[in-house]
């Protein structure tokens, strides 16, 4: 079957998705691919479809004969101009789960544009058919509505989100791709330099360094839909390269940020898909957040709170009245109708305790009115009824107990806890729940590496009120730090910066960064910062994750149009892959051997 050209009488009027009553009796040219193909008794339907939708077409063989003969060879995603009348479908044959439902098309001529192949799924299978077969063949894949409707969101986020930061006063700069390496915790892509043997480029893990300079530069207020490198492990919520709204600013405070971030999100969700989001955002300092639901991103549909109650278990002989003295902490999660879990679901929450790193996890129900549980025994009646107010356990409940000598931990495994027993249980509310988490810590410990590490980057600022401590008690230091988070999603984070150079060196010496090590790495910030630097600050959100929300999808790869599979493959093109010798030697990442 040989394919026709293109020409003026053969454009569309209509998108495949327009048609309606009351364009019935016109003519009308439809572009686009060939979906669903049915032949009954010698009429020919088929439905063509394009971004806006589709519509069906009727071929008669009485009426057309000649195009109707052609018809026959038409086959799914061949592409196709079709010219016709509107008419009303017959009565009973209307399909109300399209739009364009009520009408179809009496073709009297149609042009093939271009044929295809057999394809390996049809668009609408796609999501029956494993990832790697779709995204080999992306653009089949794109070719649904789903896809579709995620792009436009999209589309339409990065461009609420330009003329947002353009209404504030921000300026859209960009920043380079071929650059240093930036320290935001994960490993870099490299690029080698042809010009520079033995010297690599590194792809930035954010524009992090160069919007603190842009300040410095008296840029004032930035903004750029920045792409972003990362070579660490894939998660439904993680590519290896990904897109920020990376935002900075110069004389402000944290709280110049959340009011400028909180009305982006209230107008971002309202401008996409039209939800409302209340504002002002409600805020929890990160020692709360991990205190009350065991995690830095707290999901806030779910109603469950974790407690302390240390103070119950601190006296008499009980099993964790050790951890108690030594500092540790007992804390207990409170499952509201759980006194119905069996035996075998309570041991299988127990064994999942010890699968995400406890030693146990103990446990209570109140039955009948009575307290039941293996550790009831060592508590007295005094004891038993401290357990009960602090928790709020009541009558067909059951109580989740961890014992650890970090409070941290035995939050974080009670908030996993949580979100596992909210998700099973279906105690996860609809709706969009915001949540900032500030006065993070400046650093945490890296047990490997048996140093203290920049829990967000090391150009993150103290507290002011934790400043003596950097040296003495780096542990204890809160960070100017926030986090934007939703419904248990980290969005953004960003913070106020470092703006003079003696913190800076104090925060590299805590970080056990050498002045030369840091001057190697960071030496030409450290050098902009002695030169005049404003107070500033920032924040960076994950569109992607923003996008992903808006759109109610899975996975970061259903926002994205050439995602990288959890391989970080593209199946499509084959990225990465082998390159020639030669190109190699150029790099000099191998030598050319003597005598080649
Ligand atoms: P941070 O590292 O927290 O901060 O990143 C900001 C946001 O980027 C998103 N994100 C990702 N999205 C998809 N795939 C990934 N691999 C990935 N990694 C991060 C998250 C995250 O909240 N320079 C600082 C910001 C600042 O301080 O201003 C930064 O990059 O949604």
């Amino acid at each position: 079957m040989t394919s026709g050209s293109y020409t003026n009488e053969w454009k569309r009027t209509l998108y495949c998705g327009e048609p309606r009553i009351g364009d019935t009796g016109k003519p009308v040219v439809l572009n686009g691919w060939l979906r669903a193909r049915r032949d009954l008794g010698g009429i020919i339907f088929i439905e063509l479809w394009d971004y806006t939708g589709a519509t069906q077409i009727v071929f008669n063989p009485e009426a057309i004969p000649d195009a109707h003969a052609r018809a026959k060879d038409l086959r799914s995603e061949y592409v196709l101009a079709v010219r016709g009348t509107l008419r009303v479908r017959p009565e009973g044959t209307e399909n109300p789960a399209i739009p364009t439902g009520a009408v179809e098309l009496a073709a009297e001529d149609f042009l093939l544009l271009s044929p295809s192949c057999l394809p390996p799924f049809g668009p609408d299978e796609a999501e029956k058919v494993n990832e790697d077969l779709r995204m080999t063949y992306r653009y089949i894949d794109l070719r649904r509505d789903g896809m579709q409707k995620n792009l436009r969101i999209r589309h339409k986020a990065v461009r609420f989100t330009r003329n947002y930061f353009d209404r504030n006063g921000f300026v859209e700069i960009e920043t380079p791709i071929l650059t240093k390496s930036t320290p935001e915790g994960a490993r870099d892509y490299l690029v080698p330099s042809r010009v520079n043997p033995g010297d690599f480029y590194a792809l930035p893990q954010s524009p992090q360094l160069f919007k603190q300079l842009l300040m410095i530069g008296g840029c004032d207020r930035y903004i750029q839909i920045a792409k972003c490198f990362r070579d660490e492990d894939l998660r439904t919520d993680r590519q290896p390269e990904f897109t920020q709204v990376d935002v900075e600013m110069s004389f402000i405070t944290e709280e110049d940020i959340i009011a400028l971030t909180e009305p982006y999100l209230a107008g971002l969700f309202k401008e996409t898909i039209g939800a409302e989001i209340r504002t002002p955002i409600p805020r929890l300092t990160w020692k709360e957040a991990m205190e009350r639901f065991g995690s830095d991103k707290p999901d806030m549909r779910i109603d469950m709170e974790i407690a302390d109650i240390s103070s119950v278990f601190a006296g008499g002989e009980n099993p964790f009245a050790g951890i108690v003295q030594g500092g540790g902490a007992v804390k207990c999660l409170c499952l509201p109708g759980g006194a119905s879990l069996s035996r075998k679901e309570m041991s299988e929450l127990e064994g999942r305790a010890k699968e995400i790193g406890s030693a146990g996890m103990a446990s209570f129900q109140i039955k009948e009115g009575a307290l039941k549980g293996p550790l009831v025994k060592f508590l007295p009646d005094s004891a038993q009824e401290e357990l009960k107010r602090i928790s709020g356990i009541t009558a067909d409940d059951a109580l989740f107990v961890m014992a650890d000598k970090s409070w941290a931990k035995a939050c974080a495994i009670l908030g996993q806890i949580r979100l596992e027993l909210a998700r099973a249980r279906g105690l996860t509310r609809e709706g969009w729940k915001f949540v900032w988490v500030t006065e993070f810590p400046l650093f945490e410990w890296d047990d490997d590496g048996k140093r203290w590490s920049a829990v967000h980057h090391p150009f993150t600022a103290p507290m002011d009120e934790d400043l003596d401590k950097l040296s003495s008690d780096p542990g204890s230091v809160r960070s100017r730090a926030y986090d934007i988070v939703l419904n248990g999603t980290e969005l953004g984070g960003g913070s106020i910066r470092i703006h003079n150079p003696e913190t800076q060196s104090e925060v590299f010496e805590a970080l056990d960064i050498s002045p030369e090590v840091a001057r190697d790495r960071f030496g030409f910030l450290l050098e902009a910062l002695s030169f005049g630097t404003p107070p500033h600050g920032g924040i960076a959100l994950g569109l992607d994750r923003a996008v992903m929300m808006l759109c109610g999808a899975k996975s970061i790869r259903d926002v994205m149009a050439f995602p990288k599979n959890q391989k970080a493959q593209c199946p499509l093109t084959s990225a990465p892959s082998k390159v020639e010798k030669s190109q190699m030697e150029q790099l000099f990442i191998i030598s050319t051997a003597p005598g080649e």
